[in-house]
């Protein structure tokens, strides 16, 4: 166990050790809440975190920015690290243990186990980034192995990473809770991201029209509109200054594309503005 310099929270890099300190809690009759993490902390993660405070005796945390769900040219190397902040903001909160490992403790060299899900992780985001899912469902059942927590926590902002882990955990039967937080915002609509910090001044600008053009989507839908083409259209002309890659219309709880809306429909999106890939989403209907 190491304590780091800047806070007392309990830091651990070994597998091994932190699957030892969780199982000991589990069978002193405490349980144990997992909040996965690539770092750089803001209000959206700590929402996850206060959610499994609540809920769960002990509470750890992960802190892994995870290569195998960045696809090249993807920002692997400039993600932000910042794991003394991070460290004080969760000993405030409240955390337990902080589990953050080197790439080498998580992949041993040759490591050629994967976990691919289907079809889920196939359309949107995963047609934007191939590999993506793969990495996130390999990298959380890891996580899982090493902290077999009784609950795990996630953000709705990455709804098709849910659905993914959602399938995941079911099809593989993994004997975890999965609890989905919604969207933590800022006071201008911009869904809160480590990304966030790529921006400049005026590209922050850009990023707040992806919540506007959710808001123009639900406003459409009020005033009656239910067709997926004339809702998107609209929306394309809102996002005009951003490089869209996808907006998608799936019933809720699904990826399942809607071309009408009919019913609870979530509303996802990912635009780019300059560098910085951004996604959101909202349910209508
Ligand atoms: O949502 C994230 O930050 C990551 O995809 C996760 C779940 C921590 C896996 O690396």
């Amino acid at each position: 166990m190491a304590r780091s310099s800047a806070s007392n929270i309990r830091l651990e890099s070994s597998a091994a050790e932190t699957y030892a300190a969780v199982r000991a809690a589990q069978l002193a009759g405490e349980s144990v809440g997992l909040v996965p993490t690539m770092g750089a902390l803001h209000e959206g993660h700590l929402s996850l975190v206060d959610a499994s405070l609540a809920e769960c005796d002990r509470t750890v945390v992960s802190v892994f920015v995870n290569p195998t769900q960045f696809g090249p040219g993807e920002d692997l190397a400039s993600y932000p690290l910042v794991l003394e902040q991070d460290l004080r903001l969760l000993e405030e909160r409240g955390c337990w243990l902080v589990f953050a490992p080197q790439a080498g403790e998580m992949y041993k060299p040759g490591h050629g186990t994967y976990v691919d899900v289907g079809s889920v992780a196939t359309l949107y985001e995963g047609a934007c980034r191939p590999t993506h899912f793969r990495g996130v469902a390999t990298v959380v059942l890891k996580l899982l192995q090493i902290i077999p927590a009784d609950r795990a926590y996630f953000g709705r902002k990455d709804y098709q990473q849910t659905l993914v882990i959602r399938k995941m955990v079911s099809d593989l039967n993994l004997p975890v809770e999965v609890r989905v937080s919604p969207i933590v915002r800022e006071a201008d609509g911009l869904a809160m991201s480590s990304r966030n910090a790529y921006l400049s001044e005026s590209e922050r600008q850009q990023g707040c029209l992806l919540w506007q053009s959710l808001k123009l989507a639900e406003k459409m839908y009020s005033e009656g509109e239910t067709e997926v083409a004339a809702i998107t259209k609209a929306m394309k002309e809102r996002l005009a200054s951003t490089e869209v890659e996808y907006i998608a219309f799936a019933a809720e709880g699904t990826m399942d594309e809607v071309t009408s809306i009919e019913g609870p429909t979530v509303v996802a999106l990912a635009a780019r503005v300059g560098k910085t890939r951004l996604i959101d989403n909202h349910t209508i209907g």
